[in-house]
Order: C-alpha cells, then structure tokens, then sequence
C-alpha cells in the first residue's frame, strides 16, 4: 500500500509529479491554447464581474490560498482576502451577494471551513469549493467547484494536497485573468506552456533527496529553525514550518523576509538554521540582503534557489538548487525540498511522520 516507500508521506511527496498532471489533466492543453475548468464556466459571469473574492481554509490549504491572493490578484486584478475559516466565522465579516467565496480544503470535513462557508452562504455569497475528496461535506455544499484529483492523502502531513491545490489556483488565476482581458495572451500562452512542464521540474527537484538527507543529518537536533520567503514564496516560507513543526515537533517559524527585522532577528545566533527561499524573481536582490543580514548574526543559511544562481553559494552555509521556471508557479517547486527535509529531519528524530501526535486527518470539530 505504501508501494515501497517506508511511509506514506515520502510516497505522497513522490507521487507529485503525477498528482500535479492529475490535477490539469483536461483542464490545460497549452499546444491548442485549451484551458478549461467546469465550476468556472458555470459561473463565469460572477467570477469575471466579482468585487472580490474570500479565501476560507485552515492550515495548509489556507497556505494555499495565500499564493492565490497573489496570482489572483496579480493575474486577474480581483481583490482577494485569505481568511482562517476559524476567524472569519466568528468575526460577523462583511459579506454581499457580489463576493465570491472560495474554501479550500484536503478532505472537505474541516468544521471550521464549512461553517464559513455556510455562513457566507446565507448571506447571498456564491461559493467555489476546492476540495480532494470527492463527495466530501464541503464539495456538497458548494455552488460551484473543482476537485484536486490528487488521490488519497493518507499522511497526516499535506504535500500532494497542497501542490494540486496550487496547481487548480493557478489555473484559475490564468482562466480569470484571459476572460477578464488582464493578462496578455503572450505571457497567458508562456505561463501555460511552463505550467505543464511543472510535473517534469518536480521529478527533477526530487532528485535532491540525497542531498536533503545530508543537510537533514546536520540539523536534526536543532531546538528552533526560521523560514524566510518574499512574494509567492512568502507562503511557500509558512508551509515549510508548518510541515517541520507538525512532524518533526522542531519550534518552527515562517515569516515575510523583510518582517526579520521587526523582531525574528533578535533570535539569531550562530545555533538557529534559517532556511530561507530565495529563487530568481522579482524579490531576488532584497532576499540576498536578508540572507547577508542573517550571516552578520552568524545563523546558518539553508538556500534554496534557482539552479545555476552563483551569488548565494558564497554566502550561504547549503544551496539547493531547483529548476528555473516563473515566479507565478515557484511555489510548486520551492516546497518540494521543504517536505523532504521536514520528512528526513522527523525520521532521524524517531518521530512517528505519518501520524503525529495530537494530529488528525480531518478536524471535523471547532
Ligand atoms: C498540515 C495539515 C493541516 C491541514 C488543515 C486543513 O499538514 O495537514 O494543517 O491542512 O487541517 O485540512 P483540510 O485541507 O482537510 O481542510
């Protein structure tokens, strides 16, 4: 069942590759410019028109939906608001019958998810559910959706789910912003071209396992680690210390980049590893000065960077290097590494990866 993977966590981070093509599977043809989702068309009016739209979602997928405020808004021009569901349902929030909700969530049980939605959905909003089980709550009671077709996640630790969540988001994002006329056919057609060949990237950056479990042997008795990240990698940063935490149980943080100095710095000393996410995009040169304030306290750089970057292997104590491709898609490769050290450093420390302590599946109570 664990198709010989020690545990279920390594074989859903290695199925990636292919749950990431399950989850465009009919939905993107770049070669004759197709780009379809069901759920979209049906409301394409409100979605095109929409004033704005809410993300709902807990965890992981609530990462999720933090890079698809960015692509969403960057893409398409609609304002998005990401909200925890466990917030955003006891905040009487604002919401109208122009707004479009969208709740992202793995199993579609979080009660947390679904009383948001509910809750949006009396007030006249309309509801998109990206989910990856099929028929779960949340999938019923939406207006609209598009599953996650990454097969079943057995790990208590999201990876294939969060990818394909990404992958679906992206997608969306791309739909939106040809129908809405704000991205231009040139750039839509590359990001389609480079969105297809994100399954082959993966593979490509699972080949640093290796690699990973080395660094992972040097720091698996760490107490506290840091994740840095700018812009779509910002939430690719929360991801990576999340996964560390829930199974690793290493004190973790992820935080914005330039937000160190307004007080995570105070913490660094020649003992803390920083992983920071600093691939060539747009936030480039000011990660670089984070990565050279860090090394001024003596912390421990952990990159992960575009291949064939030659700045960052001078000032950084480990480079991983991971495929080039747009910053819109860096998520998708960024995290891979995430997960993989996560996964080693929580089985060198004994940790039990598939069901950590305190830790369901499903939350399905507040
Ligand atoms: C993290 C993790 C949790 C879930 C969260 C939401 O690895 O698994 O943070 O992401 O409980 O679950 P879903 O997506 O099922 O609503």
């Amino acid at each position: 069942e664990k198709g010989g993977y020690p545990h279920f966590m390594l074989k859903e981070i290695f199925e990636q590759p292919r749950s990431i093509l399950d989850s465009m599977r009919g939905r993107l043809i770049a070669e004759s410019d197709h780009m379809m989702m069901g759920g979209i068309r049906e409301f394409e009016n409100k979605f095109v028109n929409a004033e704005r739209i809410i993300i709902v979602a807990c965890g992981t997928s609530w990462h999720a939906g933090l890079v698809a405020e960015y692509l969403i808004e960057d893409l398409a021009r609609i304002p998005v608001e990401v909200e925890y569901a466990s917030e955003f349902r006891y905040r009487n929030p604002i919401i109208s019958e122009r707004d479009i909700v969208i709740a992202i969530s793995q199993s579609g049980e979080t009660a947390d998810t679904l009383a948001a939605l509910e809750l949006a959905k009396s007030k006249g909003a309309t509801i998109f559910g990206i989910c990856n089980v099929v028929g779960s709550s949340i999938a019923r009671a939406t207006d609209a959706g598009a599953y996650t077709h990454a097969g079943p996640e057995i790990g208590v630790a999201s990876t294939k789910a969060f990818t394909a969540q990404v992958t679906v988001l992206s997608l969306i994002a791309m739909i939106l912003g040809s129908k809405r006329g704000t991205l231009e056919t040139t750039k839509l057609r590359q990001l389609m071209v480079e969105l297809e060949s994100i399954p082959a990237k993966v593979e490509k950056a699972l080949e640093l396992n290796d690699q990973i479990i080395a660094i992972s042997e040097q720091y698996k008795d760490a107490t506290n680690c840091l994740y840095l990240g700018r812009g779509y990698n910002f939430p690719v940063a929360l991801e990576g210390a999340l996964k560390l935490k829930e199974i690793s149980y290493i004190h973790a943080e992820g935080y914005p980049a330039a937000e160190m100095k307004h007080g995570p710095i105070a913490l660094i000393d020649a003992q803390m590893p920083v992983v920071v996410i600093a691939t060539q995009d747009s936030s480039y040169e000011k990660i670089v000065s984070n990565i050279q304030e860090v090394k001024a306290r003596k912390g421990k750089i952990i990159a992960v960077v575009t291949e064939g970057d030659t700045t960052i292997p001078a000032m950084a104590d480990h480079v991983i290097e991971i495929p080039e491709t747009s910053e819109h898609l860096v998520p998708l490769l960024s995290v891979i590494p995430l997960q993989l050290l996560s996964y080693h450093i929580a089985v060198m420390r004994g940790c039990n990866v598939d069901q950590p302590r305190n830790l369901a599946k499903s939350v399905t109570v507040e």
